[in-house]
Protein backbone atom coordinates (compact mmCIF):
# COMPACT_ATOMS: atom_id res chain seq x y z
CA UNK A 1 0.00 0.00 0.00
CA UNK A 2 1.56 3.53 -1.23
CA UNK A 3 1.07 5.85 1.99
CA UNK A 4 -0.55 8.67 0.10
CA UNK A 5 -4.25 10.26 1.55
CA UNK A 6 -5.60 9.27 -1.98
CA UNK A 7 -4.89 5.70 -1.72
CA UNK A 8 -6.26 5.40 2.31
CA UNK A 9 -9.22 7.37 0.71
CA UNK A 10 -10.22 4.69 -1.92
CA UNK A 11 -9.27 1.93 0.30
CA UNK A 12 -11.75 2.95 3.13
CA UNK A 13 -14.55 3.65 0.66
CA UNK A 14 -13.65 -0.16 -0.65
CA UNK A 15 -14.30 -1.35 3.38
CA UNK A 16 -17.66 0.77 3.62
CA UNK A 17 -19.06 -1.07 0.55
CA UNK A 18 -17.84 -4.21 1.99
CA UNK A 19 -19.18 -3.79 5.59
CA UNK A 20 -22.31 -1.93 4.34
CA UNK A 21 -23.10 -5.36 2.90
CA UNK A 22 -21.93 -7.73 5.02
CA UNK A 23 -24.66 -10.44 6.53
CA UNK A 24 -23.53 -11.99 9.77
CA UNK A 25 -26.02 -14.52 10.78
CA UNK A 26 -24.31 -16.44 14.05
CA UNK A 27 -21.90 -16.00 16.24
CA UNK A 28 -19.08 -17.51 14.70
CA UNK A 29 -19.87 -15.21 11.60
CA UNK A 30 -19.71 -12.04 13.49
CA UNK A 31 -16.49 -13.18 14.98
CA UNK A 32 -14.81 -13.77 12.18
CA UNK A 33 -16.25 -10.35 11.03
CA UNK A 34 -14.56 -8.63 14.23
CA UNK A 35 -11.57 -10.61 14.12
CA UNK A 36 -10.77 -9.48 9.85
CA UNK A 37 -11.58 -5.86 10.94
CA UNK A 38 -11.13 -4.88 14.12
CA UNK A 39 -8.74 -7.87 15.24
CA UNK A 40 -6.39 -6.17 17.73
CA UNK A 41 -3.03 -7.37 15.88
CA UNK A 42 -3.87 -7.96 12.50
CA UNK A 43 -7.47 -6.45 11.91
CA UNK A 44 -7.48 -4.48 8.66
CA UNK A 45 -8.86 -1.36 10.26
CA UNK A 46 -6.14 -1.99 13.09
CA UNK A 47 -3.87 -2.14 10.72
CA UNK A 48 -4.90 1.10 8.83
CA UNK A 49 -4.32 2.81 11.30
CA UNK A 50 -0.78 2.25 11.01
CA UNK A 51 -0.21 3.93 8.11
CA UNK A 52 -1.63 7.53 9.49
CA UNK A 53 1.75 8.17 11.14
CA UNK A 54 3.80 7.81 7.73
CA UNK A 55 1.44 10.04 6.16
CA UNK A 56 2.38 13.88 5.38
CA UNK A 57 1.84 15.54 8.62
CA UNK A 58 -1.04 17.78 6.71
CA UNK A 59 -3.29 14.36 5.78
CA UNK A 60 -2.51 13.03 9.30
CA UNK A 61 -6.02 14.65 10.59
CA UNK A 62 -8.41 13.61 7.30
CA UNK A 63 -6.94 10.34 7.48
CA UNK A 64 -8.09 9.83 11.42
CA UNK A 65 -10.98 11.06 10.85
CA UNK A 66 -12.03 8.66 7.95
CA UNK A 67 -10.69 6.12 9.97
CA UNK A 68 -12.53 6.15 13.14
CA UNK A 69 -15.78 6.71 11.45
CA UNK A 70 -14.74 3.18 9.29
CA UNK A 71 -13.97 1.50 13.07
CA UNK A 72 -17.26 3.13 13.99
CA UNK A 73 -19.36 1.35 11.43
CA UNK A 74 -18.04 -1.92 11.47
CA UNK A 75 -18.08 -1.98 15.34
CA UNK A 76 -21.91 -1.31 14.87
CA UNK A 77 -22.63 -3.40 12.38
CA UNK A 78 -20.94 -6.07 14.88
CA UNK A 79 -23.21 -4.78 17.39
CA UNK A 80 -26.33 -5.09 15.42
CA UNK A 81 -25.44 -9.01 14.17
CA UNK A 82 -24.71 -9.71 18.09
CA UNK A 83 -28.70 -8.40 18.98
CA UNK A 84 -29.90 -9.93 16.32
CA UNK A 85 -28.67 -13.85 16.76
CA UNK A 86 -29.56 -13.08 20.63
CA UNK A 87 -32.96 -12.11 20.21
CA UNK A 88 -33.20 -15.42 17.22
CA UNK A 89 -31.55 -17.92 19.71
CA UNK A 90 -33.81 -17.09 22.40
CA UNK A 91 -37.40 -17.32 20.10
CA UNK A 92 -35.47 -20.71 19.01
CA UNK A 93 -35.38 -21.74 22.58
CA UNK A 94 -38.98 -21.12 23.36
CA UNK A 95 -39.86 -23.91 21.12
CA UNK A 96 -39.80 -26.97 23.47
CA UNK A 97 -39.41 -30.07 20.87
CA UNK A 98 -40.35 -32.22 23.43
CA UNK A 99 -43.77 -31.27 24.36
CA UNK A 100 -46.85 -33.56 23.47
CA UNK A 101 -48.48 -32.42 20.25
CA UNK A 102 -52.04 -30.74 20.46
CA UNK A 103 -53.46 -31.98 18.00
CA UNK A 104 -56.32 -33.06 20.14
CA UNK A 105 -56.87 -29.72 21.75
CA UNK A 106 -59.57 -28.51 19.60
CA UNK A 107 -61.11 -31.95 18.24
CA UNK A 108 -64.70 -31.76 18.26
CA UNK A 109 -66.77 -35.52 19.56
CA UNK A 110 -69.83 -36.36 18.85
CA UNK A 111 -72.54 -36.08 22.11
CA UNK A 112 -73.26 -39.67 23.53
CA UNK A 113 -77.17 -39.30 22.65
CA UNK A 114 -76.41 -38.01 19.08
CA UNK A 115 -74.10 -41.23 18.78
CA UNK A 116 -77.04 -43.26 20.29
CA UNK A 117 -79.82 -41.86 17.66
CA UNK A 118 -77.37 -42.86 15.36
CA UNK A 119 -76.67 -46.17 16.06
CA UNK A 120 -80.76 -46.54 16.52
CA UNK A 121 -81.44 -44.77 12.81
CA UNK A 122 -78.88 -46.69 11.46
CA UNK A 123 -80.29 -49.85 12.59
CA UNK A 124 -83.62 -49.27 11.38
CA UNK A 125 -82.43 -47.99 7.77
CA UNK A 126 -81.25 -51.16 6.93
CA UNK A 127 -84.52 -52.53 7.79
CA UNK A 128 -85.89 -50.31 5.54
CA UNK A 129 -87.18 -47.82 7.09
CA UNK A 130 -87.41 -44.16 6.29
CA UNK A 131 -87.15 -41.28 8.27
CA UNK A 132 -90.17 -38.55 9.43
CA UNK A 133 -89.86 -35.40 10.75
CA UNK A 134 -92.49 -33.45 12.77
CA UNK A 135 -92.29 -30.33 14.16
CA UNK A 136 -91.44 -29.59 18.31
CA UNK A 137 -94.28 -27.38 18.99
CA UNK A 138 -97.46 -29.46 18.11
CA UNK A 139 -101.73 -28.54 18.69
CA UNK A 140 -103.48 -31.11 21.14
CA UNK A 141 -105.06 -32.43 18.32
CA UNK A 142 -101.67 -33.93 16.76
CA UNK A 143 -100.13 -34.76 20.44
CA UNK A 144 -103.47 -36.38 21.75
CA UNK A 145 -106.89 -36.04 20.04
CA UNK A 146 -106.04 -37.72 17.00
CA UNK A 147 -103.90 -40.38 18.78
CA UNK A 148 -107.22 -41.41 20.38
CA UNK A 149 -106.77 -40.08 24.04
CA UNK A 150 -109.91 -39.45 25.40
CA UNK A 151 -110.62 -35.98 26.41
CA UNK A 152 -109.89 -36.36 30.47
CA UNK A 153 -106.81 -38.41 29.66
CA UNK A 154 -104.52 -37.67 33.06
CA UNK A 155 -101.00 -36.81 30.37
CA UNK A 156 -103.19 -33.72 29.09
CA UNK A 157 -102.94 -32.26 32.42
CA UNK A 158 -100.90 -29.61 33.26
CA UNK A 159 -98.77 -31.53 35.42
CA UNK A 160 -96.93 -33.36 32.24
CA UNK A 161 -97.67 -30.97 29.13
CA UNK A 162 -95.79 -27.91 28.67
CA UNK A 163 -98.68 -25.47 27.64
CA UNK A 164 -97.32 -22.75 25.11
CA UNK A 165 -100.62 -21.46 24.43
CA UNK A 166 -104.44 -22.06 26.36
CA UNK A 167 -107.06 -21.53 24.13
CA UNK A 168 -110.83 -22.20 25.19
CA UNK A 169 -110.78 -25.72 23.34
CA UNK A 170 -108.90 -28.29 23.65
CA UNK A 171 -108.01 -29.46 20.58
CA UNK A 172 -106.64 -25.87 19.55
CA UNK A 173 -103.96 -25.69 22.85
CA UNK A 174 -100.57 -25.50 21.54
CA UNK A 175 -98.20 -27.15 23.27
CA UNK A 176 -94.58 -28.77 23.29
CA UNK A 177 -94.89 -32.07 22.45
CA UNK A 178 -95.06 -34.79 25.16
CA UNK A 179 -94.22 -37.67 22.67
CA UNK A 180 -92.75 -38.43 19.26
CA UNK A 181 -96.30 -40.36 18.35
CA UNK A 182 -98.20 -37.01 16.45
CA UNK A 183 -95.34 -37.71 13.63
CA UNK A 184 -97.08 -40.51 12.59
CA UNK A 185 -100.16 -38.59 12.51
CA UNK A 186 -98.72 -35.95 10.27
CA UNK A 187 -96.84 -38.57 8.07
CA UNK A 188 -100.25 -40.27 7.48
CA UNK A 189 -101.67 -37.25 6.63
CA UNK A 190 -99.20 -36.47 4.43
CA UNK A 191 -99.06 -39.56 2.44
CA UNK A 192 -100.58 -42.55 1.35
CA UNK A 193 -100.10 -46.13 2.45
CA UNK A 194 -97.84 -48.34 2.54
CA UNK A 195 -95.62 -46.30 5.24
CA UNK A 196 -92.59 -47.87 7.34
CA UNK A 197 -91.13 -45.09 8.76
CA UNK A 198 -89.11 -43.77 12.13
CA UNK A 199 -89.13 -40.08 13.60
CA UNK A 200 -86.55 -39.40 16.10
CA UNK A 201 -86.56 -36.52 18.13
CA UNK A 202 -86.81 -34.46 20.92
CA UNK A 203 -89.46 -34.28 23.14
CA UNK A 204 -90.81 -31.99 26.27
CA UNK A 205 -92.59 -32.70 29.80
CA UNK A 206 -93.34 -30.35 33.07
CA UNK A 207 -91.34 -32.67 35.59
CA UNK A 208 -89.10 -32.29 38.65
CA UNK A 209 -85.78 -32.64 37.12
CA UNK A 210 -83.57 -34.72 38.98
CA UNK A 211 -80.79 -37.27 38.05
CA UNK A 212 -83.43 -39.25 36.20
CA UNK A 213 -85.83 -36.86 34.60
CA UNK A 214 -85.31 -34.11 32.61
CA UNK A 215 -87.58 -31.16 30.96
CA UNK A 216 -86.58 -32.50 27.54
CA UNK A 217 -85.10 -35.70 25.97
CA UNK A 218 -85.62 -37.99 22.82
CA UNK A 219 -87.47 -40.75 21.36
CA UNK A 220 -87.46 -42.75 18.63
CA UNK A 221 -90.98 -43.34 16.91
CA UNK A 222 -91.53 -45.97 14.21
CA UNK A 223 -94.59 -46.84 11.98
CA UNK A 224 -95.50 -49.55 9.81
CA UNK A 225 -99.08 -49.18 7.50
CA UNK A 226 -100.02 -51.62 4.85
CA UNK A 227 -102.56 -54.50 4.13
CA UNK A 228 -101.87 -57.45 6.39
CA UNK A 229 -99.80 -56.19 9.16
CA UNK A 230 -99.62 -58.55 12.08
CA UNK A 231 -98.60 -58.07 15.39
CA UNK A 232 -95.44 -60.92 14.59
CA UNK A 233 -94.34 -58.27 12.17
CA UNK A 234 -94.14 -56.01 14.98
CA UNK A 235 -92.55 -58.08 17.30
CA UNK A 236 -90.26 -59.63 15.06
CA UNK A 237 -89.01 -56.19 13.78
CA UNK A 238 -88.30 -54.95 17.62
CA UNK A 239 -86.86 -58.37 18.36
CA UNK A 240 -83.98 -57.58 15.61
CA UNK A 241 -83.81 -53.82 16.47
CA UNK A 242 -82.99 -55.00 20.39
CA UNK A 243 -80.62 -57.52 18.90
CA UNK A 244 -78.55 -55.34 17.23
CA UNK A 245 -78.68 -52.52 19.66
CA UNK A 246 -77.86 -54.53 22.87
CA UNK A 247 -75.88 -57.78 21.13
CA UNK A 248 -77.42 -60.63 19.71
CA UNK A 249 -77.37 -62.69 23.24
CA UNK A 250 -79.60 -59.99 25.15
CA UNK A 251 -82.61 -61.05 26.94
CA UNK A 252 -85.86 -59.68 26.00
CA UNK A 253 -89.35 -59.90 27.62
CA UNK A 254 -92.22 -58.37 25.90
CA UNK A 255 -95.21 -58.15 28.30
CA UNK A 256 -98.93 -56.58 27.44
CA UNK A 257 -99.48 -53.23 27.98
CA UNK A 258 -101.95 -50.29 27.50
CA UNK A 259 -101.53 -46.93 25.15
CA UNK A 260 -104.43 -44.87 24.03
CA UNK A 261 -103.26 -44.81 19.87
CA UNK A 262 -102.87 -48.83 19.84
CA UNK A 263 -104.76 -52.01 20.48
CA UNK A 264 -103.17 -54.28 21.63
CA UNK A 265 -100.05 -52.86 23.21
CA UNK A 266 -97.09 -54.51 24.44
CA UNK A 267 -93.41 -53.00 26.13
CA UNK A 268 -90.36 -54.87 25.42
CA UNK A 269 -87.92 -54.72 28.48
CA UNK A 270 -84.08 -56.05 28.63
CA UNK A 271 -82.52 -58.06 31.06
CA UNK A 272 -79.72 -55.54 32.42
CA UNK A 273 -76.99 -57.52 34.66
CA UNK A 274 -76.08 -56.04 37.58
CA UNK A 275 -73.39 -58.02 39.58
CA UNK A 276 -74.33 -55.81 43.12
CA UNK A 277 -77.90 -56.72 42.13
CA UNK A 278 -79.66 -58.86 44.77
CA UNK A 279 -80.95 -60.95 41.57
CA UNK A 280 -78.30 -60.48 39.31
CA UNK A 281 -79.62 -57.36 37.36
CA UNK A 282 -82.78 -56.16 36.45
CA UNK A 283 -85.74 -55.52 33.58
CA UNK A 284 -84.99 -52.16 32.07
CA UNK A 285 -88.30 -51.26 29.39
CA UNK A 286 -86.84 -50.11 26.30
CA UNK A 287 -90.40 -49.22 24.23
CA UNK A 288 -94.03 -49.38 24.45
CA UNK A 289 -95.51 -50.55 20.98
CA UNK A 290 -98.40 -51.71 19.35
CA UNK A 291 -101.30 -52.41 17.06
CA UNK A 292 -102.05 -48.55 15.22
CA UNK A 293 -105.95 -48.45 17.08
CA UNK A 294 -108.61 -48.00 14.25
CA UNK A 295 -109.22 -44.79 15.67
CA UNK A 296 -106.20 -43.26 14.74
CA UNK A 297 -106.44 -44.65 11.30
CA UNK A 298 -109.68 -43.22 11.43
CA UNK A 299 -108.70 -40.11 12.49
CA UNK A 300 -106.68 -39.75 9.03
CA UNK A 301 -108.53 -41.05 7.13
CA UNK A 302 -107.33 -44.21 6.08
CA UNK A 303 -109.41 -47.22 5.38
CA UNK A 304 -108.82 -49.80 8.39
CA UNK A 305 -110.70 -52.44 6.94
CA UNK A 306 -108.22 -52.08 4.66
CA UNK A 307 -105.04 -51.46 6.57
CA UNK A 308 -103.28 -52.44 9.46
CA UNK A 309 -99.94 -51.40 11.42
CA UNK A 310 -97.96 -51.34 14.10
CA UNK A 311 -96.46 -48.65 15.99
CA UNK A 312 -93.58 -48.56 18.86
CA UNK A 313 -91.87 -45.72 20.92
CA UNK A 314 -88.65 -45.32 22.39
CA UNK A 315 -86.59 -43.09 24.59
CA UNK A 316 -83.15 -42.37 23.97
CA UNK A 317 -81.69 -41.21 27.18
CA UNK A 318 -82.17 -44.44 29.03
CA UNK A 319 -80.59 -46.93 27.18
CA UNK A 320 -77.42 -44.30 26.51
CA UNK A 321 -76.84 -43.62 29.96
CA UNK A 322 -76.65 -47.42 30.39
CA UNK A 323 -74.30 -47.67 27.42
CA UNK A 324 -72.43 -45.48 28.78
CA UNK A 325 -72.45 -45.74 32.15
CA UNK A 326 -74.27 -42.13 33.12
CA UNK A 327 -75.54 -41.89 36.30
CA UNK A 328 -77.31 -38.55 36.43
CA UNK A 329 -79.20 -37.45 33.21
CA UNK A 330 -78.78 -33.89 33.75
CA UNK A 331 -74.98 -33.95 31.86
CA UNK A 332 -76.18 -34.86 29.10
CA UNK A 333 -77.55 -31.20 28.91
CA UNK A 334 -75.05 -29.40 30.73
CA UNK A 335 -72.35 -29.41 27.41
CA UNK A 336 -69.71 -29.47 29.87
CA UNK A 337 -66.06 -30.03 28.15
CA UNK A 338 -65.30 -31.74 30.96
CA UNK A 339 -68.02 -34.51 30.12
CA UNK A 340 -68.49 -34.33 26.34
CA UNK A 341 -64.70 -34.74 25.46
CA UNK A 342 -64.69 -38.03 26.42
CA UNK A 343 -66.98 -39.55 23.50
N1 LIG B 1 -95.69 -42.32 22.91
C1 LIG B 1 -95.38 -43.24 23.96
C2 LIG B 1 -94.68 -42.51 25.11
O1 LIG B 1 -94.28 -41.40 24.94
C3 LIG B 1 -94.45 -44.33 23.47
C4 LIG B 1 -95.15 -45.23 22.51
C5 LIG B 1 -95.78 -46.37 22.96
C6 LIG B 1 -95.17 -44.96 21.16
C7 LIG B 1 -96.44 -47.23 22.12
C8 LIG B 1 -95.83 -45.81 20.28
C9 LIG B 1 -96.44 -46.95 20.78
O2 LIG B 1 -95.86 -45.61 18.96
O3 LIG B 1 -97.08 -47.79 19.91
O4 LIG B 1 -94.54 -43.07 26.16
Amino acid sequence: MDNTIESLKSTVADLNREIATAHLLSTSEAEEFRVHYLGQKRGIITQLFKVIPHLPKTDRREAGQLLNALRNTAQSTLAEAHSKVAKDSTAASQIDLTLPGRQHRWKGSRHPISLALTKITDIFNRMGFNIAEGPEMEDDWHNFTALNFPDDHPARDMQDTLFIDEGHQHSSHILMRTHTSPVQIRAMLDGKPPFRLIAPGRVYRNETITYKSYCLFHQVEGLVVDEGVTMADLKTTIYSFAQSFFGHDVKLRYRPSFFPFTEPSAELDVWWELPDHPNGGRWMEVLGSGMVHPNVLQAVGIDAERYTGYAFGMGVERPAMLHYGIQDIRVLYENDNRFLSQF
